[in-house]
């Protein structure tokens, strides 16, 4: 007798199909670095501080950033800017102290093409030349996508500082309440690397 061909196949498809999207979400691929084309990552020059306050004030709600109880002013500090062609696609700013670089900010306009990888190697690399052993970074609790980001790409989590948000928004009173995905912001995650 014959079988049902289309119903088989179509049963077929679908199981194939929800063990593919199963095992994707679980299993990424390990991270490769990305091949980006048209783009450069340039040191920040002066011409380039008007713009970088502007970014870290649409991007992380005022001029000012603020990790540890810290407050850091990204416009006056060294970083990377990712050109595409003519246009700025992405901003690093880090600090270094003692041995130790932190990243300040790091924001992709045009993601998935690997511009924040390149930005975030061009950061390292500058950690690496003014002598440091470390690179950490401060992300907040909510920041799904920069959990995943940094820890595929060496980093650890080091410290969970839970409810660290709400000194933080003593000094930066703008620091939403609800972050991304509708999570409260409450706590400061540490991700660190070393550099060694
Ligand atoms: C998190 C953030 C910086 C990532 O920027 P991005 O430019 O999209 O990052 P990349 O393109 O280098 O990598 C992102 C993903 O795209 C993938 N990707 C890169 N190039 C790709 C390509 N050509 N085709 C398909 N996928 C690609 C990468 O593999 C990576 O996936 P993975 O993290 O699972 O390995 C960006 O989403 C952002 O600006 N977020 C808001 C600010 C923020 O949260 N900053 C971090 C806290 S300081």
């Amino acid at each position: 007798m014959d079988r049902p061909r289309i119903a088989y196949t179509k049963l077929f498809m679908t199981k194939r199909e929800r063990v593919f999207n199963h095992t994707n979400q679980i299993h990424r691929p390990p991270f490769s670095k990305p091949v980006m084309k048209n783009h450069s990552v340039v040191s920040i020059q002066t011409q380039d501080r008007d713009w970088v306050k502007q970014v870290v004030t649409e991007q992380w709600a005022s001029s000012i950033v603020v990790t540890r109880g810290q407050v850091h002013n990204p416009a006056s500090l060294p970083g990377f800017v990712c050109w595409k062609g003519e246009k700025r696609v992405g901003l690093v700013t880090y600090r270094v102290e003692k041995q130790e670089c932190e990243i300040i900010t790091l924001n992709s306009f045009a993601e998935r093409e690997g511009v924040a990888t390149e930005l975030l190697q061009a950061a390292e690399k500058a950690a690496i030349q003014s002598g440091c052993n470390t690179l950490w970074v401060i992300t907040t609790n909510d920041n799904l996508d920069a959990l995943r980001f940094y820890q595929r790409r060496g980093f650890r989590i080091a410290k969970v500082h839970t409810d660290a948000l709400k000194e933080s928004r003593k000094l930066k009173p703008e620091i939403p309440i609800t972050g991304l995905h509708e999570i409260p912001m409450r706590d400061e995650i540490e991700l660190k690397k070393n550099l060694n």
